[in-house]
């Protein structure tokens, strides 16, 4: 069984003092940042990072990564010769009416009930499916969650498949990873970098 090796990188001081573009492209330098410190552990060589079709990553060197940023973490992971997905969120309250077009009362109940972090349980394991599907957010609506064998575990029905999706709960943010194929998964909680000049 293969070892997953998804790195949460603590966003650099000062990055929420940027606003507008400044701090899109600090974000996704900062991802970057996360997704070469799981190549490394990983043993992982990357080349171009370079998109395709609705802006999904393309494997690089026959390794598949995804990327995401929240409020305090960026998130990174590679993977040889599958398809991987990974989602970052801040648990913080949003407006009410975002949560039935997220997670229906049964996915919630899976979980335990309403909560703002079963939302987001629900929430990044949907975002990691669908990123490691290449689609984003346009097949939401095609994805349900199915059952939670362990607090840390999801798993997620789309395009006639179930699969799982990794949790992680840290500093009240949640992270969310889904590969296809066997393995096993590692999280790495890293410090703070400094911000690029
Ligand atoms: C993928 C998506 C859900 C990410 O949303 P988000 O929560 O705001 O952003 P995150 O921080 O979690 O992830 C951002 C990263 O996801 C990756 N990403 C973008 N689109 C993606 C897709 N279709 N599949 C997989 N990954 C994708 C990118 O690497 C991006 O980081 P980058 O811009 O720095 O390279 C959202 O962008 C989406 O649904 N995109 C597809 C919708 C679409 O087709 N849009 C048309 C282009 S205008």
């Amino acid at each position: 069984m293969s070892i997953l090796r998804p790195v949460l990188l603590a966003a650099a001081p000062g990055t929420a003092d940027l606003r507008g573009r400044e701090r899109v492209a600090e974000q996704s330098r900062h991802a970057r940042l996360a997704l070469a410190m799981s190549a490394e552990k990983s043993g992982a060589v990357l080349s171009e990072l370079a998109k395709g079709e609705h802006d999904a990553p393309l494997p690089s060197l026959g390794w598949h990564w995804s990327i995401s940023h929240a409020r305090a973490f960026s998130a990174g992971v590679v993977a040889q010769g599958q398809p991987v997905g990974i989602d970052v969120e801040a648990i913080v309250p949003r407006k009410q009416d975002v949560v039935p077009r997220v997670a229906s009362r049964g996915e919630l109940e899976i979980l335990g009930g309403f909560r703002w972090e079963t939302f987001f349980q629900v929430w990044t394991a949907k975002e990691a499916v669908l990123k490691k599907a290449g689609c984003g957010i346009l097949e939401l609506s095609r994805c349900t969650v199915v059952a939670a064998p362990t607090a840390e575990l999801l798993v997620v029905s789309h395009r006639g498949r179930e699969h799982l999706v990794h949790l992680l709960l840290r500093h009240r943010h949640i992270a969310a990873v889904s590969c296809d194929g066997e393995h096993a998964v590692e999280w790495s909680l890293e410090a703070a970098r400094e911000l690029a000049t």
